[in-house]
């Protein structure tokens, strides 16, 4: 039914645009992968919840009383009542609101108002798992939870499936010499007018900074005219580099659509020698080393989440509808790191990824566009661009779209539509 839509260098707009792709793809994408839940460190004592929304399904994201991770459907056994309200918090038990069905934090169906109003083979009761809260498994690599909605027993556990693109995980942990992360300094949130494969298009996109963040470039650049430019101004004014050093980025493709852009910004050294000495007492002086020089940015973990290790940034997608995106970042603390470095962290989230900041409204902007230009009208999209002499499903750099066709590539093969 989809086969048509998307080609090796090119895709129908219909894509990013039809009812019936986008809850096609829910099922057969998005209930399939694993998907970004949250951080461990976000949900530390037993009872503690963050909700999260995967495939359109409702999740309550838990520590169970066994110390343990549960992905539990945000569903009442009952009449399906939504249970947990907040996004977040703690609860021994979960009640529903509407007539008082109680789950422990396994899901299990704990109390029932009045049972003597129940009665008969099947109907509901304690204890019974087929009245509990649906629970999915959840699996972390170094404290990242994801979790699957469909479990076949061909599905590639957590880290085979996130292959080669765990090294942007792995560097984020490895700035800690106690190898602990925490999520702190609150969550930014947007909701994109756009599709979520637009927000994933642009991850690696080198060709838009120049043009699509031109006012900030030159407000930076203004502000950088007397003396030392504050540091916002100089993340800002990068955007601003000539194509050529886009070209200088080296962007690399894995398999199931994950990729990563290293080489943007370089802001390592300086670190205090107690910090670093402790790094190499951790981790050997060349993982350490690894860990601050290796400038990953904008690490893609197809198709929910995205990292950006060089500042210690997740970020997790939901696609609300074929033209809504909610993208929630976070800023992770590295235990044992200088303050200073988190502060540095929060800085950067506040200038470049928050909803207020002076660049993410640009590209929120340029997603709008996009989806607004393909509404109703069928035809295609380019990905041609490549760079000169590239050869075919080889990396690339931020000047190529290799990326993007190799997300469609994922895309193709979890649709079913591969050829
Ligand atoms: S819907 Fe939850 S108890 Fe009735
Ligand atoms: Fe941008």
């Amino acid at each position: 039914m989809f086969a048509g839509l998307a080609h090796e260098r090119s895709v129908d707009g219909r894509v990013y645009t039809s009812p019936e792709v986008f809850s096609a793809e829910r099922e057969r994408i998005f209930a399939r992968c694993w998907s970004y839940l949250g951080h461990l460190s976000e949900i530390p004592a037993a009872g503690d919840f963050q909700r999260a929304t995967v495939a359109g399904r409702p999740l309550i994201f838990i520590r169970h009383n066994d110390g343990q991770p549960r992905a539990l459907l945000n569903r009442c056994a009952h009449r399906g009542a939504e249970i947990a309200g907040q996004t977040c918090g703690n609860a021994q038990r979960l009640r529903c609101p509407y007539h008082g069905w109680t789950y422990a934090t396994d899901g299990a169906l704990t109390q029932i108002p009045r049972p003597a109003g129940y009665s008969g083979a099947d109907s509901p009761k304690t204890g019974d798992p087929s009245w509990a809260l649906p629970s999915y498994p959840v699996e972390s690599y170094r404290d990242f939870a994801f979790v699957r909605l469909q479990c076949d027993r061909s599905a590639a556990p957590l880290e085979e499936f996130l292959g080669e693109a765990r090294e942007a995980l792995d560097l984020m942990v490895e700035r800690s010499p106690a190898g602990k992360l925490s999520v702190a300094g609150g969550r930014l949130a947007i909701v994109l007018r756009c599709n979520w494969k637009v927000y994933l298009e642009n991850l690696h996109d080198g060709m838009h900074p120049p043009q699509v963040h031109a006012s900030s470039i030159g407000a930076a650049r203004n502000a950088s005219r007397n003396g030392k430019p504050p540091l916002e101004a100089s993340w800002v004014a990068s955007n601003g580099q000539p194509l050529s050093a886009f070209g200088q980025l080296a962007v690399r493709c894995h398999p199931g659509g994950h990729s990563d852009m290293s080489g943007f910004r370089n802001e390592a050294g300086g670190e205090d020698s107690g910090y670093r000495a402790a790094l190499d007492a951790a981790w050997g002086a060349r993982r350490a080393e690894q860990a601050l020089t290796r400038n990953l940015h904008n690490a893609c973990f197809y198709p929910t989440a995205s990292a950006h290790p060089q500042y210690m940034q997740m970020r997790r997608l939901t696609p609300l509808a074929a033209d809504r995106t909610l993208v929630e970042s976070w800023t992770l603390r590295a235990h044992g790191a200088p303050e200073s470095h988190f502060l540095r962290n929060i800085r950067y989230a506040n200038t470049i990824h928050s909803p207020s900041s002076l660049v993410k409204p640009d590209d929120a902007e340029a997603y709008r566009r996009v989806q607004q230009g393909l509404a109703g009208v069928s035809g295609h999209v380019s990905q041609h661009r490549a760079d000169p002499g590239e050869a075919p499903g080889s990396a690339g750099t931020a000047l190529s779209e290799e990326y993007v066709r190799a997300q469609y590539r994922a895309w193709r093969d979890y649709m079913g539509t591969r050829r």
